[in-house]
């Protein structure tokens, strides 16, 4: 899967469930361009450079978590530039730099709960070789929001509360009327099934309703839409 254009301005590589890679995105402005979100390998990483500079972008210069979850930052390692993520997103991923991975550590740690069932089989489909597995920690902080100004546009990151994880991020732009949503607007994946918090996913969507209604959002494993067809999905769930 190739890099789409959408607007002058922005790039995004889809979505690709075989081995979890979560969609990935770049924004530019005069000044510079940023990455949302680092991918679930230094080889998705190195993927989506590669794309950029034969679509005849640069390089970005500071790339954006959206939460800790693995197929959003294990590319880190591969990052051209700085990384900034919340400060909870900077602790999960602290604890996560002392993980050994090892089938054994993480069958213990799918015992324990630190881990879903959903991740521990997709790991493997994206590392055959668990060594290669390497865990950063971010290299900028922010406690609940981050603008950056681009250059005629500007990328203003928030946290928010998510049905999906703690350390949710999105990031808004609201010079081309892009929203990243990461893994934000998911449910959790509990064994076999996946479940809404329903009163995390209420407030989540009472954030959501604060953008227009024709805002173009960026889903971490869906096909972009407009906030209002996912504001609509997203009620249904309630
Ligand atoms: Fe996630």
């Amino acid at each position: 899967m190739s890099l789409i254009r959408w607007k002058e301005n922005c790039l995004y590589l889809p979505h690709l469930a075989d081995t979890d890679r979560p969609a990935l995105a770049y924004v530019k402005g005069s000044r510079m361009g940023i990455l949302l979100d680092c991918g679930n390998s230094a080889q998705h990483a190195r993927l989506f450079m590669k794309e950029l500079l034969l679509a005849g972008e640069n390089l970005p210069k500071l790339a954006i978590l959206t939460h800790s979850h693995w197929d959003h930052s294990f590319g880190m390692s591969a990052m051209p530039c700085p990384v900034a993520a919340c400060e909870k997103t900077a602790e999960k991923l602290e604890t996560m730099c002392s993980w050994s991975w090892t089938v054994q550590a993480m069958e213990e740690r799918l015992e324990a709960g630190e881990e879903s069932l959903f991740s521990h089989r997709n790991i493997p489909k994206e590392y055959p070789d668990l060594s290669k597995i390497v865990v950063k920690s971010p290299d900028i902080l922010f406690e609940h929001t981050l603008t950056v100004d681009l250059g005629g546009e500007r990328c203003i990151a928030s946290t928010i509360l998510s049905p999906h994880e703690t350390d949710c991020v999105i990031c808004y732009f609201p010079g081309n009327g892009m929203l990243f949503l990461g893994d934000s607007y998911c449910s959790v994946p509990v064994g076999e099934d996946w479940i809404y918090d329903k009163e995390r996913l209420s407030v989540y969507i009472q954030t959501l309703e604060s953008y227009p209604p024709g805002t173009f959002c960026i889903k971490g494993h869906h096909p972009p839409q407009l906030l209002w067809e996912l504001l609509e999905e997203l009620r249904a769930e309630l």
